[in-house]
């Protein structure tokens, strides 16, 4: 599973900001190449600059909008032409919009769910056929705490995140065998600007920080081929009573 370099080559979708962005500085850091994707230009941008203080020429960017399959083929198209294949995909990309059942907008309900979930079926099926050429390599979905535990106003988000699991344990068994390892990851709150909170509001001190999240795909990259934690759940260990 690694380019001809011997340099190992990753897509993190929703790379601009948070967990994803923490997760593309911590991939460079290991030596990685590394693609990010995001909507907004501006925000792209702005990674870009940051992260190339520390990956140079081996980061690199393109809008995308996950919800869309041509924009996610053409993605992987520029991967594969930036930096030659694909080792290492991180389903991040995310979105969450909340209300009852009865006030969601249609329009909301399937930005949510083709955020969240459609996202995971276009990258993952344009991804397999190149990792399996290369001989292996590991699909990352982010998933939340909310894939597990239900509440109200979050039907939309809670759908999402349910439906990654069933999505993640299927794509496992499916591909395991190609030495495709597949593992989702599904943390409590973290300290980003999701849902329009402020990351560096004091009253969040106690959530998880993006690292803390993106060190867990090193975590698992390093880990012992052997076996597979094929789910990690993470959360603070002192969460605001
Ligand atoms: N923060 C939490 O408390 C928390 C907890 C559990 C799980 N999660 C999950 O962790 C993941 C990342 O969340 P985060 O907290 O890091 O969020 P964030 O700070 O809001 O970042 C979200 C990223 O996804 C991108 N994005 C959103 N919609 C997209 C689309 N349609 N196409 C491409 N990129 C898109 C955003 O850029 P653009 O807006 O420019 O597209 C941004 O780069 C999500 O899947 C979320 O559900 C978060």
């Amino acid at each position: 599973m690694q380019s001809s370099d011997n340099v190992r080559v990753a897509l993190v979708t929703g790379g601009s900001l948070g967990i994803g962005y923490a997760t593309a500085l911590m991939l460079l850091k290991e030596g990685l190449k590394v693609v990010i994707c995001s909507r907004r230009q501006s925000e792209l941008d702005s990674a870009i600059g940051k992260l190339k203080e520390i990956g140079g020429d081996r980061i690199a960017g393109k809008t995308c909008d996950v919800r869309k399959y041509e924009e996610v083929a053409s993605l992987f198209e520029f991967v594969e032409k930036t930096f030659g294949g694909i080792d290492i995909l991180v389903n991040n990309a995310g979105v969450g919009l909340f209300a009852s059942v009865e006030q969601m907008a249609v329009e909301e309900w399937h930005t949510v769910i083709e955020t969240n979930l459609n996202s995971l079926f276009y990258c993952s099926h344009e991804a397999i056929p190149r990792m399996r050429k290369r001989g292996g390599g590991y699909i990352f979905n982010i998933g939340s705490l909310a894939g597990k535990n239900a509440f109200p106003n979050a039907s939309a988000y809670n759908a999402s995140k349910f439906g990654l699991i069933g999505f993640s344990e299927a794509m496992m068994q499916e591909v395991r065998y190609d030495n495709i390892r597949v593992s989702y990851i599904l943390p409590g709150s973290v300290k980003t600007s999701f849902r329009g909170s402020n990351p560096n509001d004091p009253n969040s001190d106690w959530k998880l920080d993006p690292e803390d999240v993106a060190q867990v795909v090193i975590d698992l990259l390093h880990h012992n081929p052997r076996s597979l934690p094929s789910c990690v759940d993470i959360r603070p260990s002192k969460p605001k009573k």
